[in-house]
């Protein structure tokens, strides 16, 4: 028997157990491999003693419809940087990488499927690097990759936001406010975005187009004068003021490298009273409500394409390749290509041109 090994790493997204059930079953349709599934990213393999579990037909059976991983993640460490502490209690970080291409070695692993975002991505191409037979499966709820059209989760996590969007346009009207939904997507602003136009927000703030409170407070204003007391406002985690910094907390979790977003929609309130707005308003951080639950039609779907087609590209030896949705087809492209720049939304582009073709302001 072969041994493909299946691990989903970084923040958890709707989708991963669609990826990981289409993987199996096309796994089953070949008669020489077996499918095993690392728990929390690669630390199950890493760790004393190993946790890891087969993964056949019964053990996947109805899982697409779940949201999160059945097999658990972690975005904190990895095999290139695992935290310790060192002998003055301080931690820090080894890299373990070649323990683990001893431990693949031992299980007989002939190949690694790695689901994860750009972090996962990155530590993919370093193990291809090192000899490690890798595929890359890319997820993300904000949708920032570059090597691929749209990444599973996205969708989801859009229609969350435009609910929850939906939600607070009914308490704006009852009490004549102007409600602010911050919403993730970390420097880019796809979620946003996409909510603020399929909710009909009047105002969409995202990284991409740093604003000017005054612009917001003018748009406001126009607004309660017509006597539509009330207004919605989308605000993406990484967007800023034009003289403006990103709002963030350094993380004392040991091995999470990433700063932690969040917190812009109460400076964003601040910003708004200073520039003249006398409305009242109140803030939502919508949070990792955006992460959780059941995947959408589309991302289950979109989930399954990569699982079929990374067991694909196992069996064809296009090791160091990531699968990638280019519309209307699921391709590959090397790993280091993927991961070389950032997906952002365009200032430029036809969905924001819309957005403002419908009155959305977006503080420029
Ligand atoms: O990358 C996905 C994401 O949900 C971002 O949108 C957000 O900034 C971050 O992860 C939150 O990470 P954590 O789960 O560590 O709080």
């Amino acid at each position: 028997m072969k041994r493909v090994l299946v691990l989903t790493g970084g923040g958890d997204c709707p989708g991963l157990n669609a990826v990981i059930r289409a993987i199996v079953k096309r796994a089953e349709q070949e008669s020489d491999w077996e499918v095993i599934g690392s728990v929390q990213a690669f630390d199950g393999i890493l760790k004393d003693p190993m946790e890891y579990v087969v993964l056949n037909n019964s053990a996947v059976a109805g899982i697409h419809v779940r949201g999160g991983t059945i097999l658990g993640t972690t975005n904190k460490g990895g095999p290139f940087s695992w935290p310790v502490k060192d002998k003055k209690g301080q931690w820090t970080t080894v890299d373990r990488s070649d323990f683990l291409m001893e431990r693949l070695k031992k299980l007989k692993v002939e190949a690694v499927i790695n689901i994860g975002g750009d972090g996962s991505q990155r530590i993919s191409q370093a193990l291809y690097e090192k000899g490690c037979n890798i595929i890359g499966v890319p997820k993300t709820i904000d949708n920032d990759l570059s090597g691929t059209d749209f990444t599973f989760g996205f969708q989801t996590a859009v229609q969350i936001a435009t609910e929850a969007v939906d939600k607070l346009v009914t308490t704006a009207a009852s009490h004549n406010r102007v409600l602010i939904l911050e919403v993730m997507g970390r420097y880019a602003g796809w979620i946003a975005l996409h909510a603020s136009v399929a909710a009909g927000a009047e105002v969409c703030l995202i990284p991409e187009i740093p604003y000017d409170p005054a612009k917001i407070v003018e748009k406001l204003k126009k607004r309660f004068i017509k006597g539509k007391g009330f207004a919605n406002i989308v605000i993406a985690e990484g967007a800023k003021a034009k003289d403006g910094a990103l709002v963030y907390q350094k993380s004392t979790e040991p091995g999470y490298e990433n700063i932690r977003l969040g917190g812009v929609a109460y400076k964003l309130m601040h910003e708004l009273k200073n520039a003249g707005l006398e409305a009242e308003m109140r803030e939502t951080v919508l949070g990792h409500l955006q992460r959780g639950g059941i995947p959408t039609a589309n991302d289950r779907i979109l989930a399954t394409q990569f699982g079929v087609k990374a067991f694909e590209l196992v069996l064809e030896k296009k090791f160091g390749h990531m699968v990638s949705y280019r519309h209307p087809d699921i391709v590959s492209l090397p790993i280091l290509e993927a991961i070389d720049k950032y997906n952002f939304v365009k200032p430029d582009s036809y969905l924001v041109h819309t957005a403002k073709g419908i009155g959305i302001c977006f503080g420029d």
